[in-house]
């Protein structure tokens, strides 16, 4: 088969695939063991499009209704193609020389982000490959101002600013407790800072916290950064496209005074794997960050347009051009309407669940992820559950630990669920 019919047919498996995506299981689940023989590399060659087949059939079905998992998406089908784009092209972003055009595509959706999230010119930013490089870039860019060995975050925190801390040799990171709504408790983290001898390197918050979704109290954390004048970083990877909707961007405020944010078009913005980015008020502190002699690479006229002097990576793809691809073709109605609908079904979830005398809501969710349990479930009988239901192909959650409980957990990523969808989730866990 030549690679011309190849990529041709593929095209229409996976928009068969998507669209009938409703006649399978949410996944065709298989053993390790199992799927682990089903791929080795044998010496026998296989026909590429029964490979990806293959690949499509035991996928967990991201795209299917009853998908409410992780916080990955079902990504836009114009997204996915500009994928396609993107690798046959192969510009690498890192120098100016090696890709113009996407090093200015880069430059103006990171401009496109920064406006929305209110930073001012000064504001720089580089596509990454989601919110742990960005966190990871963003405490680089604090250690390039202020000089410390602490870091204070929230106890629900995303595990990625600990690991980022740990990379910089960081050893010193302290967990602020949450509040009732999973929130960084301020006057906690007030008394943290009160009790340092020197201020921290950061303070890092949340927007959209990886358990509940619950948003921190940016502006009450921004003043506390400015009276005890240390830098605060704000893992918004999550929660920070809720600025494009016009009902949900109260969430997100004070987002603005943050000195450096993590912002995934990879999540909320129903993009491919993987589009992240950094952004940065001040972009001297990035730069100062990733100052670095290489003349080989960062020798020619325009070197100050290089975006691999304000990044970890050297190859780098141009990722940034899926979502200004949308932008320019379809503008920004499509992001909006997906994300305010998922936000519409956790609502709708949580208000079945207090409906119901065998389901209990956790907590009030304030974007598309919630915490349940099913009442008189122990923390074995809750995993197990959970176990069962994805095994079953007939939805796919999570569990989390949630003060030191094991619950269920969903993140309506799915624009495709629909309210009798989220209906059919209780009753399957009620059967299985
Ligand atoms: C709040 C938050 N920050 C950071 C991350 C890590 O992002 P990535 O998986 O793109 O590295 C996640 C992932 O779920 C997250 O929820």
């Amino acid at each position: 088969m030549s690679s011309r019919q190849f990529a041709h047919d593929l095209v229409d498996l996976l928009f068969d695939h998507v669209e009938q995506i409703e006649s399978r299981p949410s996944v065709e689940w298989r053993p390790f063991a199992e799927l682990r023989e089903l791929v080795r590399i044998d010496g026998t060659l296989s026909d590429p499009l029964e490979l990806s087949r293959m690949v499509a059939r035991y996928a967990n079905q991201l795209h299917h209704p009853m998908y409410m998992g992780h916080q990955v998406c079902p990504p836009f089908m114009d997204a996915a193609a500009a994928d396609f784009l993107i690798s046959v092209m192969n510009q690498s972003t890192a120098v100016w020389e090696m890709s113009p055009i996407g090093t200015v595509i880069e430059k103006e959706v990171v401009r496109w982000l920064a406006d929305r999230a209110g930073y001012p010119e000064s504001a720089e930013g580089t596509a990454v490959s989601g919110g742990s490089a960005a966190n990871l870039t963003g405490l680089l860019a604090a250690r390039a101002r202020f000089d410390s060995n602490v870091v204070i975050t929230s106890a629900d925190a995303h595990y990625s600013i600990a690991r980022a801390a740990a990379i910089m040799g960081v050893r010193d990171v302290r967990k602020v407790p949450t509040d009732a709504q999973h929130r960084m408790d301020v006057g906690a983290l007030e008394e943290m800072l009160a009790s340092l001898d020197t201020p921290p390197l950061a303070i890092v918050a949340t927007c959209g916290s990886t358990a509940t979704g619950a948003f921190d109290d940016l502006e009450a954390i921004a003043s506390l950064r400015d009276r005890y004048n240390t830098w605060l970083h704000v893992d918004a990877a999550h929660g920070a496209s809720v600025l494009l909707s016009d009902s949900l961007a109260h969430l997100a405020r004070g987002l603005d005074r943050a000195d450096s944010l993590s912002w995934d078009p990879h999540k909320m913005l129903f993009l491919p794997l993987s589009l992240g980015t950094i952004l940065v008020r001040d972009g001297i502190w990035l730069r100062r960050a990733f100052q670095a002699d290489a003349p080989y690479l960062f020798n020619s006229a325009g070197a100050s347009e290089n975006i691999g002097e304000m990044t970890i990576q050297c190859s780098k793809r141009a990722d940034a051009i899926k979502l200004w691809l949308l932008l320019k073709s379809r503008g920004t109605a499509p992001f909006v309407e997906a994300i305010e609908r998922v936000t519409r079904l956790t609502r709708y979830l949580y208000e079945r669940l207090n409906d119901s005398d065998d389901f209990e809501p956790l907590h009030e969710p304030q974007l598309n992820i919630l915490c349940f349990r099913r009442i008189g479930l122990d923390n074995d009988a809750t995993a197990d559950l959970r176990e069962r239901l994805v095994r079953s192909g007939r939805a796919w959650i999570t569990t989390t630990i949630l003060r030191d409980e094991r619950v269920l957990r969903v993140t309506m990523m799915n624009p495709r669920t629909t309210e009798s969808d989220v209906d059919g989730l209780l009753d399957a866990l009620r059967d299985v």
